[in-house]
């Protein structure tokens, strides 16, 4: 297992926070602390904000992101946002089937799969949520549960569209509670979903996959959990609303 292979992607994602001009201040008060980044840096932000963080980000190393989009190109769905419109606006990333997505807003395994074809066909890459809930765990079912979503998500994904897949495993348990998993569990789990895409598409290519750890990540916690084998890179809730907390998570990613 080669972690070289795959590339460390660091990821805010900052949920439904920040008014456009907020954002543009954060962006600027990270710049200069994420300057020098051994990695990728992508700041999800709310739609709304979308014009204010490309304006703001330009010229930096920071990409912008989605917290979803929609799978049709056009028609009549009433709040929803298409692809294009993302990629027209400077959006690169898109987070797609995040677990408060999937509880609070029915998203499902079909719909996690049809977001990310939209995204994949429009040149966006996909940061895809999977994750179990406590109870998941505690009956046992994590493998299965993490290898069942993942395959969900990529069905009829090409060997060449997933070099612009991220996968995020994020426990829905650890998720802004402040309950961490531990490093040894993240990378089980983030190897779990390795696994599963090494079934569909081989293990050469599953290596080169990069799968992110999320939930209750921060500034104490980063470099521990980013050291292990399957962890290359984070999705992150709270703390990437905080510059300085942000960067120091950036600099863990440090290969
Ligand atoms: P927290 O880092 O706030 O736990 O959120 C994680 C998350 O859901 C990122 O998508």
């Amino acid at each position: 297992m080669n972690k070289a292979k795959r590339a460390a992607v660091i990821a805010g994602n900052w949920k439904m926070n920040k008014t456009p001009k907020a954002a543009a201040a954060l962006i600027e008060e990270m710049k200069p602390l994420v300057a020098d980044a051994d990695c990728k840096v992508v700041l999800c932000v709310p739609a709304i904000d979308i014009p204010a963080a490309v304006a703001a980000a330009k010229g930096s190393n920071i990409e912008i992101g989605a917290e979803n989009v929609h799978f049709k190109a056009s028609g009549a769905y009433t709040g929803e946002i298409a692809a294009d419109m993302l990629v027209e606006a400077g959006v690169k990333y898109v987070v797609i089937g995040h677990s408060e997505r999937r509880q609070y807003f029915a998203e499902t395994d079909q719909t996690v799969n049809l977001r990310t074809l939209a995204a994949l066909n429009a040149g966006l890459t996909a940061i895809v949520c999977v994750g179990e809930t406590l109870e998941q765990r505690e009956l046992g079912y994590t493998e299965t549960l993490l290898k069942y979503q993942t395959k969900m998500a990529l069905t009829n994904v090409t060997a060449e569209q997933l070099k612009n897949v991220i996968i995020a495993y994020e426990p829905v348990w650890a998720i802004g509670t402040g309950v961490t998993a531990t490093a040894d569990q993240a990378d089980e789990g983030n190897g779990f979903v390795r696994a599963a895409i090494a079934e569909v598409y081989g293990q050469e290519v599953a290596e080169t996959v990069t799968v992110q750890y999320g939930g209750s990540m921060n500034a104490a916690n980063a470099e521990e959990l980013l050291s292990k084998v399957n962890v290359d890179g984070g999705l992150i809730g709270g703390a990437s609303l905080k510059a300085q907390d942000f960067s120091v998570i950036v600099k863990a990613a440090a290969q």
